[in-house]
């Protein structure tokens, strides 16, 4: 088994590059199954993730050749079937946009239902409200999803929940239903208008991603596309944040600024000193961290996938800091791995209150899931002495090349193999 170990307590310097979003590459490699033609992607990043999300692909018929460096071509012209069935598919939370691109391109899919990580119940209610309003008929049997129309139609649909998954499955779905399509409180994440250009880039007609109204006009084809996928807000903002609990000063490049803004409001309430730049953020700490409140919210609120990584700062923050999970039922499973490092936090539902300590100390810690994994990582940067993680598969679903990134701003981080238990 292999385990990162990091030896903490030096700030770290430098310069980091962030690569494309985890959580648009996963949209858009699914949504090229409603190509006519050859899609071009680029700055996706290189992680297990988008490997997985394009072997299902090939699975299904698609030619998809990886050029390297973060372009991939996808030809989807060979699918020929709506069952994604595979091994992988159960294990990847992000296959459920195969639902809504089959039915897209068939007027049919079965898929089973998504796994992932776990932060309470995960229902699909709203994927499936959306689907069935375009005219499928929704059924869930033997853990498998399936939808069948005769053809799709265009509708009005309000979600009674803002889900990104939904809006984004929906969107998939009327992008070539005919007529008129509108989404009411729908999701505004960074991802969600990436969608939106991409699909626009091959001929779709969206607009209004980005507010809580979107308008389809249905399109009989959708031709190819080269698009680039926009820089990846979680990986910069975890940055941000290992900056600033080690005292560090990094320069975080290839970022948007204002998809940023939450996060840096936030580090500076804290203390810290954030620079903007046109495509970069500069983070430097220099005095010790002040206690602040955060509650995580769809976007344009604090993102509940930077949750767990703030959660460290305040762990390390004089005083008492009340950090409150808006999003999910429950995502505060790394607490207790912060406890094993000395931190002081309780947690009372969805909220978890944080007693700051002076200094984390090095312990054997786990990922929890991908955002806890982050956390527990920027953590054991931050202690005294030495920590080991293990069940670091989660931290590689999501953030590519994190120990060259982080050890070339001066990170102490190996990889190394354990005997298996
Ligand atoms: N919800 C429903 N019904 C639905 C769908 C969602 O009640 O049909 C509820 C969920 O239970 C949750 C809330 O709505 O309480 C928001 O869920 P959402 O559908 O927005 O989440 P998701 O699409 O499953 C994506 C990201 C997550 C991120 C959330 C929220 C991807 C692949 N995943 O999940 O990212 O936490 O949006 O922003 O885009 C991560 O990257 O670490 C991650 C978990």
């Amino acid at each position: 088994m292999d385990k990162f170990v990091i030896t903490g307590g030096t700030p770290i310097k430098g310069r980091i590059f962030v690569g494309g979003a985890k959580n648009a590459a996963v949209a858009i490699i699914p949504a090229v199954i409603l190509a006519g033609d050859v899609c071009r992607i680029e700055n996706l990043p290189d992680i297990s993730d988008v490997v997985v999300i394009s072997a299902i692909l090939e699975e299904l018929g698609a030619v998809v050749k990886n050029l390297g460096g973060g372009v991939v071509e996808i030809d989807p012209r060979p699918i020929n079937n709506y069952v994604a069935d595979h091994e992988l598919v159960k294990n990847m939370r992000a296959s459920y946009y195969l639902l809504g691109a089959l039915l897209g391109r068939f007027s049919k899919a079965r898929v089973p239902l998504p796994g992932g990580c776990y932060f309470g119940v995960r229902p699909i209610d709203q994927h499936l409200k959306g689907f069935e309003a375009l005219g499928a008929t929704p059924k869930v049997e033997n853990g498998m999803v399936s939808l069948n129309a005769e053809s799709l139609t265009g509708s009005h649909i309000y979600l009674d929940v803002v889900s990104v998954g939904a809006t984004i499955n929906i969107m998939l779905a009327a992008v070539k239903a005919r007529g008129l399509t509108i989404i009411e409180n729908v999701a505004r994440e960074p991802h969600i208008v990436d969608l939106a250009n991409f699909l626009n880039s091959m001929g779709a007609d969206i607009m209004g991603a980005g507010t809580d109204t979107i308008k389809i006009r249905g399109v009989e084809k959708l031709g190819g596309t080269t698009y680039s996928v926009i820089p990846d807000q979680i990986e910069a903002g975890s940055y941000m944040v290992a900056a600033a609990a080690t005292g560090g000063d990094v320069i975080i490049d290839n970022v948007i600024p204002k998809h940023l803004e939450t996060i840096t409001a936030k580090l500076v309430e804290m203390g810290c000193t954030v620079e903007e730049m046109d495509d970069a953020v500069r983070v430097t700490r220099d005095k010790p961290l002040t206690r602040c409140n955060v509650k995580t919210m769809p976007h344009p609120g604090f993102p509940t996938d930077m949750q767990p990584q703030i959660g460290v700062l305040l762990a390390m923050a004089e005083g008492t800091s009340i950090l409150t999970e808006g999003v999910w039922d429950s995502r505060f499973q790394y607490v207790g791995e912060l406890c094993k490092m000395g931190a002081q936090v309780s947690v009372d539902g969805k909220a978890a209150i944080f007693e700051g300590v002076k200094q984390l100390t090095g312990a054997p810690v786990k990922a929890t899931d991908l955002r806890g994994g982050a956390a527990v990582v920027i953590a054991a940067m931050a202690a005294q002495g030495e920590s080991t993680i293990e069940d670091i598969y989660h931290i590689e679903r999501g953030y590519e090349k994190i120990i060259e990134k982080l050890c070339s701003v001066g990170a102490k981080i190996e990889r190394r193999s354990f005997p298996d238990r």
